[in-house]
């Protein structure tokens, strides 16, 4: 990440993706205290623009610049003058005139929030811009699989499912082969995006072929408001070929652990009862967006802090 924007994860690097994860456990350990807060962001103001729908990530966000003690502005794209046609640039500049520290953006289209960091002073956090990028979800993913094998380096990695349409695969490839993971992508042809073979990936078009042989199977939903066509013939026989059904999860190595990045189509990509298993991280991962997050808010405002304070310092009104 520039000391500024966070935009995708290739900003960060190696070095900078475990720079945050180690940040992370300082406010794991905050937010498990009786008053979850801490007052290093005390006077800084973050605003919310989210373009699309989202419960984990803007709900994640709000609750960690609070427990920064941060001021949040909420707006809401649906009641607001966007639906009047007020275009990108003069939403962000009006938000920006009324004193914002951070603009958290969303966006369907590709490219949206480093367009916005070349029109405002405030920093820019990518929270999902069309199909390119999502990197706080890979940073929360990397810290769920550092938490439970300690390492991710080494470790077999199968992302399954629509991976043409999926941000969230873009910035975990780009995070996993970052941290030394080996990553296998698992989708029909037709999920693939064209440019997959320059990927530092192995590709395969049977899940059952790596099932065995995986310590993380890492499922994405399958995104239909962004498939223009059908992409596969039906769902039921995409849940045939791909799904993590009842029986292909009876033969995953009993340590191997099953991932998600929500929202789930039960019954699709995961049997509707899988995410109710210990190996199931689903909801740890959910955790941890808070964490995450906090870190992320806390390189870019908390300059000026230093994050030996986070130990020391309790809120304290
Ligand atoms: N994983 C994720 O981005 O979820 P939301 O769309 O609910 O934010």
């Amino acid at each position: 990440m520039s000391r500024q924007h966070l935009l995708t994860i290739d900003d960060l690097g190696a070095d900078g993706i475990e720079e945050l994860l180690d940040l992370t456990d300082s406010f794991v350990e905050v937010s498990e205290r009786r008053i979850p807060k801490v007052p290093v962001l005390r006077g800084k103001t973050v605003a919310w623009l989210f373009y699309e729908d989202s419960t984990r990530t803007r709900l994640s966000f709000e609750t960690a610049a609070r427990r920064l003690s941060a001021d949040t502005m909420n707006f809401s794209v649906s009641s607001s003058s966007v639906n009047k046609g007020e275009s990108v640039l003069d939403t962000v500049q009006t938000i920006e005139a009324m004193g914002v520290d951070a603009i958290v953006v969303r966006h369907g289209s590709a490219g949206v929030p480093r367009q916005i960091t070349g029109w405002v002073d405030a920093s820019v956090i990518n929270a999902g811009d069309g199909w390119h990028a999502h990197p706080t979800q890979a940073l929360l993913d990397c810290y769920t699989l550092r938490q439970h094998r300690g390492n991710i380096d080494g470790l077999r990695i199968a992302i399954v499912g629509d991976i043409k349409h999926s941000r969230v695969a873009r910035s975990n490839v780009a995070a996993f082969t970052a941290m030394g993971a080996d990553v296998t992508l698992v989708a029909p042809r037709t999920l693939l995006p064209p440019a997959v073979g320059l990927w530092p990936v192995e590709v395969t078009h049977s899940l059952d072929d790596v099932l065995a042989h995986v310590d993380v199977v890492y499922l994405l939903r399958m995104q239909l408001e962004r498939q223009a066509q059908a992409l596969v013939p039906s769902l039921r026989e995409y849940t045939a070929e791909y799904g993590l059904t009842a029986s292909r999860f009876a033969r995953l190595d009993p340590d191997a652990l099953i991932m998600h990045p929500g929202p789930m189509n039960r019954g699709v990509e995961i049997a509707a009862d899988v995410p109710e298993s210990p190996q199931a991280v689903v909801t740890n991962q959910v955790r941890n967006g808070v964490a995450v997050r906090m870190s992320v808010l806390f390189r870019l405002l908390g300059s000026e802090v230093d994050p030996r304070q986070l130990v020391e310092e309790s809120f304290s009104g």
